[in-house]
């Protein structure tokens, strides 16, 4: 492919899977927060089964996004190793801070760290789906006569360890996305009269999302703790 050949090329269509994964992200928050809603996880469940049995998201949507996510985390990968080579004198002149930001120079081990979140938010949430849809063959989004969603979320924030970990994810997420916003606004030439409102709602969207996110895995785990 042309365009992933010269690195202008490559990090164009780096911002571009970020733009997409950050709108993922907002409707992945939008369903989530239902599972707060004083109903008992009503229209966390009604969502849910929505999205896990329509045919467009399930075989449209998902693979577009699993392409997605997996290019995010190569082309990323690719990129720093690039970096990394074109650099033969490691940074001689990048005296840290005084001319790039500690997150920038770091998105690499803030990527890895959300890696490692991914694989553990797919063995607790998207493996079990897809082996229940597509192996066992059950579309019915139900178990013991009520829908099973909210009961498995609730379920899997009721451990300590994995309320920890997916916290620290978060931080790490908005520590990436801190940066990473605005380097793909960058990528994609956006510099202009909006920069500065673009940046600015760049920094909210990097701490909103991923605090909401805390606010989410925090609240089932101290419902379970304190009932
Ligand atoms: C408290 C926070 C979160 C909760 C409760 C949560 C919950 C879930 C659940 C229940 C699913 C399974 C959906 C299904 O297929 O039926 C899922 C899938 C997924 N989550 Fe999360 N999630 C959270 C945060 C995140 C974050 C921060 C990311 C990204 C960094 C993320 C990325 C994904 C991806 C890529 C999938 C698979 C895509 C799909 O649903 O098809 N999640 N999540």
């Amino acid at each position: 492919m042309g365009l992933l050949k010269s690195s202008i090329g490559r990090k164009f269509a780096m911002a571009l899977s970020a733009f997409f994964l950050m709108f993922f992200l907002l409707q992945h928050f939008a369903i989530n927060i239902t599972s707060i809603f004083p109903d008992n996880g009503a229209t966390f469940n009604k969502l849910s089964h929505f999205m896990g049995t329509n045919g467009l998201v399930q075989y449209v949507m998902q693979p577009i996004l699993i392409f997605g996510v997996v290019f995010h985390f190569v082309m990323g990968f690719i990129l720093e190793l690039k970096n990394n080579s074109a650099r033969k004198v490691s940074y001689a002149k990048n005296n840290g801070a005084a001319n790039s930001t500690w997150m920038s120079r770091n998105m690499i081990y803030s990527g890895a760290a959300i890696l490692a979140f991914v694989i553990l938010h797919f063995i607790d949430f998207w493996f079990p789906e897809i082996n229940t849809k597509f192996i066992q063959g059950d579309w019915s989004g139900l178990h013991d006569g009520d829908f099973r969603y909210f009961h498995e979320l609730q379920h899997k924030f009721q451990s300590h360890i994995r309320t920890i970990a997916y916290v620290i994810a978060f931080i790490f997420l908005s520590l990436h996305l801190m940066h990473g916003f605005n380097s793909a606004f960058q990528s994609v030439g956006a510099n202009n009269k909006y920069t500065k409102g673009l940046k600015t709602f760049g920094k909210l969207y990097a701490i909103l999302i991923p605090l909401g996110f805390v606010f989410i895995a925090v609240y089932h785990h101290l419902k379970y703790v304190l009932s």
